[in-house]
């Protein structure tokens, strides 16, 4: 198993070129199933959620091709898939497939819009908490979707098709507002949808699938309508920018210090997090090529965040957040409000000198003057990365455990940190 190791101490500086949204691409991918025609997506990153994602939509008898770069195409630029559900072969997502990835659990909708039927694996929980799927499963019912749970799966049958409907989800879920827009999009009727989750990505899908001819109205508000069509058709959509990718290395800068243009990243998909950064001393300043990120001399102040559906504190940076403020000169709490269980990285943090007090849903930190290496691992992608940032100020050498949770998400990020100074490598076992 990879590990990465980390000599801290180092400044960065230059820049980091941002990827294709990994939270997008998965629904986008799904989407395709809703066509007999090809959906091409662009800027797509290289990871392995991705590859997961191929290898499970390969399953239902999809192609997906990816395209190989032309000249004149820019190096950092995502690749291009070229994605065929034209023959659907089989309408059923195994358990040894969904639980390797929860956002396959999705498939079920689009599956059930345009087959009539769906049996998919329920995903079960993971490391950030119970996760469960109840609301995806009450919105399909919403649109006439008989379902039941027999074996693990979920049997969902729709056998003349779904029919609009009012969906209104008690708690903001974006899975659910996915699936509530995939099942909708081909509905007979009009769809609403109220409480819908607003993130970006939201956003970007619902774009995607009015190319291939849905008629989606509210996208990125919490109230979105969705007037059913008859059949979608291909579209090329290009893939936005990753926020939570963004805000990582914001706040990778923001630790070592340092001054780094984060190309192709838009302010707007993060401004509350960019927010509590400006709070706690860092410059950050939007230029038309990115944001640059800024801190020179100056200490950290401490915060006071809460995570928030978007707009606001986003759970996804939550970890990365608190590797940064376990050196700001002062407490500082978070506060996680989304899954009950994402705090994996208080003990690895611990590890290498952070002092850090849970109390149900608050972690309250007490800066320290430094952090000093460790071997440290976690067991999910955004715990993984902050110990990386951790890494990059602590003194000495950080060895990363388990990178593979890194590759499910970060776009080589090894590669990334060094092209600005960091001593970072990749150790291959
Ligand atoms: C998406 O997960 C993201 N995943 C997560 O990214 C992200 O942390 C999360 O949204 C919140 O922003 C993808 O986009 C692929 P939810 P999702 O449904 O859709 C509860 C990462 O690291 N809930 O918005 O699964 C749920 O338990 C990750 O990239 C129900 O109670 O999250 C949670 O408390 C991990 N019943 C809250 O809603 C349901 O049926 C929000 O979850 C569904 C959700």
């Amino acid at each position: 198993m990879d590990r990465i190791r980390i000599v801290g101490g180092q400044r960065l500086n230059g820049t980091i070129p941002i990827s294709g949204a990994k939270n997008a691409t998965l629904p986008l991918m799904i989407a395709s199933l809703l066509t007999e025609d090809t959906l091409i997506l662009e800027n797509v990153p290289r990871l392995a959620d991705v590859i997961q994602l191929q290898r499970i939509l390969g399953n239902h008898g999809v192609d997906v091709m990816i395209a190989g770069k032309r000249p004149g195409d820019d190096p950092n630029s995502g690749r291009t898939l070229h994605i065929s559900a034209k023959h659907i072969v089989d309408t059923t997502a195994p358990y040894d497939l969904v639980s390797k990835m929860r956002a396959s659990f999705w498939v079920v909708a689009p599956l059930l819009a345009r087959m009539g039927e769906a049996k998919v694996s329920m995903p079960g929980g993971c490391a950030i908490g119970t996760r469960p799927v109840d609301l995806l499963i009450m919105a399909l019912e919403k649109l006439g979707a008989e379902i039941e749970i027999e074996g693990g799966y979920v049997i969902a049958r729709a056998r003349h098709g779904l029919r609009g409907g009012e969906i209104v989800f008690p708690k903001v879920t974006v899975g659910g507002t996915h699936t509530a827009l995939m099942a909708a999009a081909l509905a007979k009727g009009t769809t609403v949808i109220e409480n819908a989750a607003r993130e970006p990505e939201i956003g970007d899908v619902a774009d995607c699938l009015n190319k291939m001819g849905a008629k989606i109205t509210g996208a990125g508000t919490s109230r979105i309508e969705v007037e059913g069509v008859a059949r979608l058709h291909g579209a090329r959509h290009s893939v936005l920018p990753d926020r939570i990718e963004t805000g990582t290395y914001a706040m990778a800068v923001a630790m070592t210090g340092g001054d780094v243009l984060l190309q192709n990243a838009r302010p707007e998909l993060l401004q509350s997090a960019l927010d509590v950064l400006a709070q706690s001393g860092v410059t950050i300043t939007p230029t038309n090529e990115g944001i640059r990120v800024a801190r020179n001399g100056a200490g950290l102040n401490p915060v006071d965040v809460t995570t928030a559906p978007f707009p606001g504190f986003p759970t996804d940076l939550q970890a990365q957040l608190m590797a940064l403020m376990t050196l700001a000169k002062g407490t500082s709490r978070i506060t996680e409000t989304i899954f009950e269980n994402r705090f994996m990285h208080v003990q690895e943090l611990a590890r290498l000198g952070a002092h850090i007090q849970l109390n149900g849903e608050t972690a309250t930190i007490e800066g320290v003057e430094r952090l000093k290496g460790a071997p440290v691992m976690a067991t999910d992608l955004r715990a993984s990365v902050s110990l990386v940032i951790a890494g990059l100020a602590a003194e000495g050498e950080t060895m990363v455990n388990r990178v593979y949770h890194l590759d499910r998400g970060f776009e080589r990020v090894e590669d990334k940190l060094a092209r600005c100074g960091a001593a970072i490598e990749r150790i291959s076992a």
